[in-house]
């Protein structure tokens, strides 16, 4: 647990709910980040959370917190729609990396065309590969990759490439290039212990729902990136959690009374709190200070609130893209278990009239929202319950008013 000297005093902050928030309004992270940039010497790391949870903003403070001999690159792939985008938009931000030595521009600038670096805007494409490295982009990456590994080692360096919601562009590029193309990505993660060239270069691979799905349709396996580790986030713990909602509250105007029972009812998320609070903002007749059980109503009535709906929509959807023809099952399944905790069996005989072949698929769903983070197992209780309480909250009251 954190020392009081830690923790900041309490100061107004501005709401962000899903924009950039400022890093030194970021709080909470820090033994994350020591045990991340240890196990990065060591091997490549999976972050896998549900949406809105917090990757990207720790993503970024991490590579703020990368020591000198380290170059790190971020880039978001969520967009990337082939192979070569990937690949572009990969080799564009070691470019336009500060600390990517000339040497290592040089060899990029082999395969395509690197414009003046004045003209490098953040999220415009413009590094393109020449239309003889486009064939294949990824064997192209994987010896540029090789050839920059090579000079990293003789500059006494290291490189992390970070690919942001890494999921959504393996499955673009299934969708839009064949399973084969983004079979041949996925080997890739899976050959590179035995790459020693590479043994310079890490890689973190962010996904929320979806990387399992996208792991098991191209492999048959789920494990298939095998010599990597996976870290999970975690909510944020008690005291950081409640020093960023006083200071919100101290943000929209309001002293503090409440600010301990929304931090709680938020389960430690950062967005869940914002959310609460834009609530307050924006609802003036709200009678404050709240009690401990009006704070849950006001996630209640915030989450099927009309103006938030678009705000909430991404912390739940996706269940039915990425569950296939399983996604009424999955949503079926978190309905029953949103009303109490059950065991499989109960699930099978409640379900069974809407979904018959239910005893053949129960165990891989309950399985996949597991690994998604929707529902978490007792071993000894065999009960499936939400993982994340306020999650539980949302998904009932929006699925309730169909929203
Ligand atoms: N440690 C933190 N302290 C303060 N605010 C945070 C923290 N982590 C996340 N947030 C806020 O929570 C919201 C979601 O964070 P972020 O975008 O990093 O999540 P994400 O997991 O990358 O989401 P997505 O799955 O949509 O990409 C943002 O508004 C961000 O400002
Ligand atoms: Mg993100």
């Amino acid at each position: 647990m954190p020392t009081d000297k830690e923790i900041p005093l309490p100061r107004k902050m501005n709401l962000v709910f899903g924009g950039e928030v400022n890093l030194d309004d970021v709080v909470g992270r820090e033994a994350l980040i020591e045990q991340t940039l240890s196990d990065l010497r060591h091997t490549s790391i999976i972050i896998n959370e549900i949406r809105r949870f917090g990757k990207t903003t720790f993503l970024r403070l991490l590579e703020t917190r990368m020591p000198d001999d380290w170059v790190c690159i971020r880039a978001t792939v969520q967009d990337a729609r082939s192979t070569t985008e990937l690949i572009e938009w990969t080799l564009q931000n070691i470019l336009r990396h500060t600390g990517a030595k000339e040497k290592i521009k040089a060899i990029i600038s082999e395969v395509g065309q690197a414009p003046d670096n004045a003209k490098f805007n953040l999220g415009l494409l413009e590094f393109s590969l020449s239309a003889k490295h486009k064939k294949d982009a990824f064997a192209t990456f994987r010896s540029v990759l090789k050839r920059i590994g090579e000079q990293l080692k003789k500059d006494n360096k290291r490189m992390v490439i970070i690919w942001d919601e890494f999921p959504d562009a393996i499955r673009a590029i299934a969708e839009r290039e064949g399973e084969r193309a983004a079979e041949d990505i996925m080997k890739f993660f899976r050959a590179r212990r035995e790459n020693e060239d590479l043994s310079s270069v890490r890689w973190i691979l962010t996904g929320s729902i979806g990387l399992h799905h996208v792991m098991r349709r191209l492999s048959g396996r789920s494990n298939s990136i095998n010599d990597m580790i996976t870290i999970g986030l975690k909510p944020l713990e008690p005291p950081y959690i409640q020093w960023m909602s006083k200071c919100l509250l101290l943000g929209i105007g309001r002293d503090a009374q409440e600010s301990d029972y929304l931090a709680n009812m938020s389960g430690g998320i950062p967005f869940v709190l914002e959310m609460m609070i834009k609530y307050i903002r924006d609802n003036k007749d709200l009678a404050l200070p709240l009690t401990a059980n009006e704070a849950e109503t006001l996630l209640i009535e915030s989450a099927s609130d009309v103006n938030l709906g678009r705000n909430w929509a991404p912390l739940l959807e996706r269940v039915d893209s990425y569950y296939g023809d399983m996604a009424g099952l999955a949503e079926s399944i978190l309905d029953m278990v949103a009303k109490t905790p059950m065991e499989q069996p109960v699930i099978c005989e409640a379900l069974k009239n809407d979904f018959p072949e239910i005893e053949r698929s129960v165990d891989k769903v309950l399985n996949l929202l597991f690994e998604d983070h929707y529902l978490q197992y007792g071993i000894s209780s065999k009960l499936y319950s939400w993982k994340y309480e306020p999650l539980r909250i949302i998904w009932k009251s929006r699925r309730r008013k169909g929203v």
